[in-house]
C-alpha cells in the first residue's frame, strides 16, 4: 500500500492548509530565512529559463514568483486545497495566465515528456514525503528537466537536533502574541515540553541510521481515520549529491538555509529581524554562510541542492 502518498493527500487537503502555509513567513524566522535563500537562488539562476515545473508547489510561494519573472510555470501538487489557494494568490498577483495548475502526485510524472522544462524545482520537502520512492522521484524530476534543477528536501543532520530539543521552534518565533495557533501552542507547551523531555538515544540512533521519521504509528493513525504528519525521509548531504549525480546532474551546489540562524538565541534573532536595516544585512549574511557546503547539513529543516543538466 502506498501510505506516504495517501497520508500526504489527506494531510495537505485539510481545509485550512492553504491559508496556514501562505502565512508561514509572518510567524517564524526560520521560514523567512529559508524562503529568502530560495528566492535568491531562483532569481540568480534564471538565465535561459522560460518554462518551469514546480513539483509540490503548495500555495505558490515560488511558482508565483517565477510567473512574475515572465516564466511559464506548471504548478503541480497533490492537494486541491493548496492549488485553490495558489490560484487565488496568482490571480491577485496578476499572473494566473502564466501558470498551469495540475493536481497529481510526484510518484507519477509519466504524463510529462523527457526534458520538457528548462527549470525543475521542488521546495520544502515534497520529495521527502514520497518514501520509499524518493530516489525514483528525483530521477523522474531530472528526466523532465532540460537545463537546471533545484530542490530542497528534509535534512537528516538538520532534524536530529529536534530529538534533543523539542522547543527548537520557539527560538524562531517572530512575535509570541501574533495569535497564530501554532505559535500559541509552541509558547503554551514550552514549559511542559522541557519538564517531560528525556533524551532517547535509541530514537536518535534510529533516525541517524535509516533517515525515517514516522512509519507504523502514522499508518495506524491513518487507518483509524486520523490525519498524521507525513512519513518523512530525511537525506544526508552526500546522499542527495550522489543521487543527483547518478542521474547525470552536474555542478551540484548544496546549502543549508538556517544553519547560521540556529546558532543565535531568540532574543537576538528577534532584535535583528525587527530592525529593517539589520534584517536585510542579516538575511544577506545568512545566505552567504548557509551556502557554504561545510554547513549544508545543518540547515534548519531543509537541505537545498542546485545542479545543471
Ligand atoms: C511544505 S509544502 C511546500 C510547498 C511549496 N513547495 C513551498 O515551498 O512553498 C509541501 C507541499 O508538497 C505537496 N505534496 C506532498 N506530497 C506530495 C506528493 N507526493 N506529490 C505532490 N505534491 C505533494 C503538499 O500538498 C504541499 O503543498
Amino acid at each position: 500500500m502506498d501510505y506516504s502518498r495517501k497520508i500526504s493527500e489527506r494531510l495537505w487537503n485539510l481545509s485550512d492548509k492553504g491559508e496556514l502555509e501562505s502565512r508561514r513567513e509572518e510567524t517564524f524566522i526560520d521560514d523567512i530565512i529559508q524562503k529568502n535563500h530560495i528566492e535568491r537562488e531562483l532569481l540568480d539562476h534564471l538565465d535561459g529559463v522560460e518554462t518551469v515545473f514546480d513539483g509540490g508547489a503548495g500555495c505558490g510561494r515560488f511558482s508565483i514568483l517565477l510567473a512574475k519573472q515572465g516564466c511559464r510555470v506548471t504548478h503541480f501538487d497533490i492537494s486541491q486545497t493548496m492549488i485553490e489557494k495558489a490560484k487565488e494568490l496568482a490571480e491577485k498577483a496578476g499572473v494566473l495566465n502564466k501558470i498551469t495548475f495540475v493536481k497529481g502526485a510526484l510518484e507519477d510524472l509519466s504524463g510529462f515528456e523527457d526534458r520538457s522544462f528548462d527549470l525543475v524545482i521542488s521546495f520544502d520537502a515534497p520529495i521527502s514525503y514520497t518514501y520509499p520512492n524518493q530516489e525514483r522521484v528525483i530521477g523522474e524530476l531530472v528526466r523532465i528537466c532540460r537545463k537546471r534543477i533545484m530542490v530542497s528536501v528534509s535534512s537528516r543532520l538538520g532534524y536530529l537536533p529536534y530529538l534533543a530539543n523539542p522547543i527548537q521552534k520557539n527560538q524562531f518565533i517572530l512575535d509570541e502574541n501574533c495569535g497564530d495557533p501554532f505559535v500559541t501552542w509552541c509558547v503554551e507547551n514550552k514549559e511542559n515540553a522541557v519538564k517531560t523531555f528525556r533524551f532517547e538515544k535509541d530514537a536518535a540512533g534510529k533516525l541517524w541510521k535509516d533517515g525515517l521519521m514516522g512509519g507504523d504509528a502514522e499508518i495506524a493513525e491513518y487507518e483509524n481515520g486520523g490525519v498524521p504528519w507525513c512519513i518523512t525521509y530525511t537525506f544526508l548531504p552526500d546522499e542527495l549529491e550522489n543521487i543527483l549525480k547518478s542521474f547525470g546532474v552536474k555542478n551540484i551546489a548544496l546549502a543549508g538555509p538556517g544553519a547560521y540562524a540556529r546558532t543565535i538565541p531568540w532574543e537576538l534573532l528577534v532584535k535583528m529581524m525587527k530592525d529593517q536595516n539589520q534584517r536585510s544585512d542579516f538575511l544577506d549574511f545568512c545566505y552567504r554562510y548557509d551556502s557554504n557546503p561545510f554547513v549544508c547539513g545543518m540547515g534548519k529543516d531543509n537541505l537545498f541542492a542546485r545542479g545543471e543538466l
